[in-house]
């Protein structure tokens, strides 16, 4: 028996939008070309904007179809950045150290090579970004900064941030901002047309749609400067053949997941707590690493005197799929970047465990899951004492 616990890392394909999937993958054509071919598969593609922008409350000429998360946070903030540089020089972007490495990378990479000045916001032990150093932030540096990103919910804590509301900050100083919503987009309501963001990122595998696809939608009065160069797609933005199958796929898991979105959001809540009140019943000393707002279907704890690769080892040898954070490629867990960014000590942030529910997670799962909670903590320690 194998339970998986890890759905933020990625969540299983939707039947339907696999299904869609395969069926749009047996016509033929580029939805570049003007025959017939071309103009059935391009009919296709149109129809999952269409759909997309449905979901998420926009324009269909402000989505962008990308390969994932990662492509849009790069879109996002080089191209934002570089439109921003076109009348004058604007050297600051607003973020948070708690962010994905999507969004930090590339913007530690504007840093080094474009003389980009990061300019990280503190955030507080609750899950909650400092506002009075934001609003500071805004009135000393306005049209120095290029732009704001800051995601709309994190991945390893659950923590929502207001996005609207710092979006509303920004644009006392026409502040274009930018959010990374890979993890809150078909889990938390969202309408882009009133998030007052300039562009949003968004991730298939996150919400039902196979690896490989995602969007990045962008207002229509922002022109980011495009960061591939090529056919000219996707409003010139995302130059090359447009993955007709897969940007369906996305429309359809969307479509799904902001439609079931209450009902299954409020099922998981309830798992997560009966989680959590297992977890503590086995673990007195376990701390939740956020006080503030949180996502329904996360969990996220500091197990004292463990190391986060032991517990992931011991609950993968009971069959059981949980994290620390992030999915890093190498493997190889570190101490979480969001909790040190948050004040975390490293020993804290080396003993952090992640669980997350995902739309096909069930009662089982959770109570095979709290049977092995503490036989897993009695061995960590002892791990943990012999290192
Ligand atoms: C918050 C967040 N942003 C971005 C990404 C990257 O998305 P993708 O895997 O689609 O590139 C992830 C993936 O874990 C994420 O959780």
């Amino acid at each position: 028996m194998s339970v998986f616990l890890d759905h933020a890392s990625t969540t299983p394909v939707r039947p339907k939008a696999l299904e869609a999937y395969l069926e749009a993958l047996a016509h033929l054509g580029n939805p570049s070309s003007v025959h017939a071919h071309g103009r059935e598969t391009r009919e296709l593609l149109e129809q999952a904007r269409e759909k997309l922008a449905k979901a998420s409350h926009c324009d269909k000429s402000e989505v962008i179809f990308t390969s994932g998360g990662t492509e849009s946070n790069n879109h996002a903030i080089k191209g934002i950045y570089w439109q921003r540089q076109l009348d004058r020089p604007r050297k600051y972007i607003i973020s948070a150290l708690t962010e994905h490495h999507a969004l930090i990378d590339p913007i530690e990479w504007l840093e080094k090579h474009e003389g980009a000045v990061p300019l990280w916001l503190p955030v507080a032990r609750d899950g909650q970004p400092d506002l009075v150093v934001y609003e500071d932030w805004l009135a000393k540096y306005g049209d120095e900064i290029a732009l704001v990103s800051l995601m709309w919910v994190n991945n390893e804590t659950g923590a929502i941030w207001d996005i609207p509301g710092i979006a509303g900050l920004a644009k006392q100083y026409g502040i274009p901002v930018h959010s990374d919503a890979v993890a809150a987009f078909g889990h938390i309501e969202i309408s882009f047309q009133d998030s007052g963001l300039a562009a949003m990122s968004i991730s298939g595998h996150k919400l039902g749609a196979p690896i490989g696809v995602g969007a990045l939608l962008v207002a229509r009065s922002q022109k980011p400067i495009s960061i591939i160069h090529g056919g000219g797609q996707e409003r010139g933005l995302r130059s090359g053949t447009m993955n007709y199958p897969h940007a369906l796929s996305l429309a359809i898991a969307a479509e799904l997941a902001v439609g079931d979105m209450a009902e299954r959001e409020a099922r998981l809540e309830g798992l997560r707590d009966s989680l959590e009140a297992s977890l503590l019943a086995a673990i007195p000393q376990a701390q939740k690493t956020i006080s503030g707002p949180r996502i329904g279907h996360t969990s996220s704890f500091v197990l004292p005197g463990v190391q986060s690769d032991s517990v992931l080892f011991l609950f993968d040898q009971h069959g059981i799929s949980v994290s620390a954070g992030s999915a890093c490629q190498a493997g190889v867990l570190g101490a979480s970047h969001v909790l040190l960014a948050m004040g975390y000590s490293e020993a804290e942030s080396s003993a952090v465990i992640r669980v997350t529910l995902g739309h096909s997670t069930t009662q089982q799962d959770i109570d095979l899951f709290t049977s092995s909670i503490a036989e897993v903590y009695a061995t960590a320690l002892k791990a943990g004492l012999n290192r």
